[in-house]
């Protein structure tokens, strides 16, 4: 695989169009099979993570037709076969098969999930969901067998004890078709849940309180196709969003929806960022000088986890100390080494970090530890001195569509490099 190479300085200006959100086309696609016409879902992002989820679902037998962003899913030919190991791995959302084919068979066979290694990520919550709707688990090693014995699943009051994005998500699809109402109460309330509840409400079903921590669902007998669309991606837009607070002048982060971003926007003007809010876009300029903050990452709308990492890079610019608590993932502090080896002076206490600023960085040879910790390096990167290599760059291209490009348009100088 090849690396990421920037030479860092440059100021960054013009636009950078925000694809559709990672997190919610990866429950999209899954979600999909729940009926057996044709679905169009359209700004679907091309990373590697959507392309493994289309690989399932080829693998399951389902036709699929990509014409530029839009992706056009036929499960009327699917079977219901126990998905391999090496495919689930790819990435976290295969889990979503989980709840989508167990709505619609009644039964699924699959391994646990790969992603991200920030933390134990367990799926407990998801199967305790699928059990209380009448399911039985079994589990051998790391593969599980989910079935209904007299194949009903019966709506249920399901108690989240952490509001859990992929739980409540799981969830939903189950219970689309279980006879009754499934009401899941500390629902996770992300932008992308909403996005995932409008979809399945497109095809039929009956889910009211998504965005809301109660979540109730009607069981239907029939979804059928429909077009929808994928929102932007907030995370990808907070990025790029921080990138500008480092290097911006006058760059437009267009396509996206700003309250998604409520928080990261007043953190980033609490610490002097410039920025002009419009209905789908922000201009951001990079300030003079950046005062430290206090950020602590928390369910939506609290501060994203998965923007903690490219924060911190950001963090090491501001005059004093900054704090960064990390409450959702315990090991999501992978790239601290990585900032400090640039030359950011950043501690680590349990969950807690602080960054002593402000610190020159100056490019070096790095590594993309998880998804997100590569876009703390892209971002460092293209600030430091000199040039920055990131190794293990399949990480970044899980969930950055096209980022070489995107970030060249606007004045960076960055390339694959073998
Ligand atoms: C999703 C996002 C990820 C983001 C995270 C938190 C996707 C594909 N990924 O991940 O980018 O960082 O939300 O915003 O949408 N937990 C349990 N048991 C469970 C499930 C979760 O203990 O069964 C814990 C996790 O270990 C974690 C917390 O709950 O500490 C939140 O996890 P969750 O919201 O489920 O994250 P994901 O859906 O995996």
């Amino acid at each position: 695989m090849s690396k990421i190479q920037i030479k860092g300085g440059n100021n960054l200006s013009g636009t950078i169009r925000i694809g559709g959100a990672k997190n919610s086309a990866v429950a999209l696609i899954p979600a999909a099979i729940l009926c057996d016409s044709k679905v169009t879902i359209c700004n679907v992002p091309d990373i590697t993570d959507t392309e493994a989820l289309e690989e399932i679902l080829k693998y399951l037998g389902a036709n699929i037709s990509r014409a530029s962003e839009s992706i056009i899913i036929d499960s009327s030919t699917i079977e219901n076969k126990e998905i391999p190991e090496g495919i689930s791995k790819k990435l976290r959302a295969s889990y979503y098969f989980m709840g989508a084919l167990l709505g619609r068979y009644k039964q699924v066979e699959m391994h646990f999930p790969g992603g991200c290694s920030i933390g134990a990520r367990p799926i407990d919550l998801h199967l305790k969901g699928f059990e209380a709707l009448g399911a039985t688990v079994e589990e051998d090693g790391n593969k599980y067998k989910v079935y209904v014995k007299d194949k009903v699943l019966k709506g249920a009051n399901i108690f989240l004890d952490i509001a859990s994005v992929g739980a409540t998500i799981n969830i939903m699809l189950a219970a689309v078709y279980a006879k009754g109402v499934t009401t899941i109460e500390n629902a996770a309330k992300e932008p992308e849940i909403v996005n995932v509840a409008t979809f399945l409400n497109q095809m039929g079903a009956n889910i009211k309180g998504a965005g809301t921590n109660t979540i109730k669902i009607k069981g239907v007998t029939e979804l059928t196709g429909c077009f929808h669309e994928v929102i932007p991606d907030r995370i990808e837009a907070g990025t790029y969003l921080i990138a500008g607070a480092m290097c911006g002048k006058y760059l437009k982060i267009d396509n996206i929806i700003p309250e998604h971003l409520e928080l990261v926007i007043s953190k980033l003007s609490e610490m002097g960022v410039e920025m002009e809010v419009g209905t789908d876009y922000v201009i951001v300029n990079a300030p003079k000088e950046y005062k430290p903050t206090h950020i602590r990452t928390a369910v939506y709308p609290g501060f994203p986890t998965d923007l903690q990492q490219p924060f911190m890079a950001l963090l090491t610019q501001a005059n004093g100390k900054s704090i960064v608590e990390e409450k959702i993932w315990e090991n999501r502090f992978m790239h601290v080494p990585y900032l400090n080896k640039m030359g950011a002076k950043i501690e680590m206490c349990g969950d807690k970090a602080t960054v002593e600023g402000k610190t020159e960085l100056t490019g070096c040879e790095v590594i993309a530890t998880d998804l997100r910790a590569g876009a703390a390096m892209v971002v460092a990167g293209l600030l430091a001195k000199n040039t920055t290599t990131i190794d293990n760059v399949e990480h970044i291209l899980r969930g950055y569509e096209d980022i070489i490009d995107k970030l060249n348009n606007v004045g960076a100088e960055i390339k694959f490099i073998d």
